[in-house]
């Protein structure tokens, strides 16, 4: 197994990507540190994974809590081989009004827990270890009202950038970008069943929406030994929506 004795880290792991990617990361061997706000499904990953699995109920906005988890982090494991830093949220922007409180929230759990849990273990890092960012396509393209997202995942872009290059020769730090990834089914699976359109399929060149498996794949190669020459960049993994160029009155879209 590839992640045989590795010890993973995932911010935001009990529900949607992060939980995909800590599934993965178990699947392969791994023992894993979730840190979430989630407990019921927290406790739900701990009861299932056991001794693999450390489970820290907790907000990553709060800079003790994230002090008490890089701790217990260290003493139940000594080390960490790969940190993904992937929790956010979004409290939309300007046109609804997103509050100057509300954006320096969005602001400190998509930047600024990444950047420090990066610098609480700093010195444990293994050899060979990992960071993995989860941004969005989203850094580089927008909706409208989306303002305190967008520039949460812009942050997150320029800091994997800057980490990599601080962290020269110790640890690769990369980012993944995802396009539309439905996660229900690592949500509320006992009831899901996908709600998009054919249409919404066919938008993707890659003619479907993505799937959470579709980032921790790309996750998990990036933590391999495969990825060792890869260093500082920021991976698209969106169905090449961000490559579809669409003007008024391509493909029946019309600006209303
Ligand atoms: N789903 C998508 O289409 C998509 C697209 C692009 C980027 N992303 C990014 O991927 C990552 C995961 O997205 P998702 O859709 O799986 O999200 P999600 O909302 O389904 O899951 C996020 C997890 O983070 C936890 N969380 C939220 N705030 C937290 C906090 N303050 N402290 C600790 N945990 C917290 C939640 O409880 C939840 O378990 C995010 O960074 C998101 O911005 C998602």
């Amino acid at each position: 197994m590839k992640f045989e004795n590795k010890i993973c880290v995932v911010t935001g792991g009990a529900n949607g990507i992060g939980r995909c990617v800590a599934e993965a990361f178990l699947d392969e061997g791994a023992s894993v540190a979730v840190f979430d706000t989630d407990g019921v499904s927290g406790e739900k990953l701990a009861f299932k994974y056991g001794e693999r699995l450390l489970f820290f109920k907790g907000s990553i906005a709060e800079k003790p809590a994230l002090e008490r988890f890089a701790r217990s982090v260290l003493e139940r494991f000594g080390q960490v081989d790969c940190l993904v830093n992937n929790a956010c949220i979004s409290k939309k922007g300007l046109l609804s009004g997103c509050s100057y409180e509300d954006f320096v929230e969005t602001l400190r759990i998509g930047v600024a827990a990444p950047y420090y849990l990066t610098l609480l273990f700093k010195d444990r890092f293994s050899k060979g270890a990992s960071v993995v960012n989860i941004s969005s396509t989203r850094q580089m393209m927008s909706q409208p009202d989306t303002e305190s997202y967008s520039a949460a995942k812009g942050g997150i872009g320029a800091l994997t950038h800057a980490l990599c290059v601080s962290l020269s020769g110790k640890v690769r730090v990369n980012a993944v970008s995802p396009g539309w990834i439905d996660t229900g089914a690592y949500q509320h699976e006992d009831e899901y069943a996908p709600v998009y359109s054919a249409a919404d399929e066919a938008q993707h060149p890659a003619g479907r929406v993505g799937r959470p498996s579709d980032i921790a794949a790309m996750v998990l190669y990036l933590c391999g030994e495969e990825a060792g020459f890869i260093d500082g960049q920021n991976i698209v993994v969106d169905g090449g929506m961000t490559r579809r160029m669409i003007y008024h009155g391509d493909d029946g879209w019309t600006l209303k």
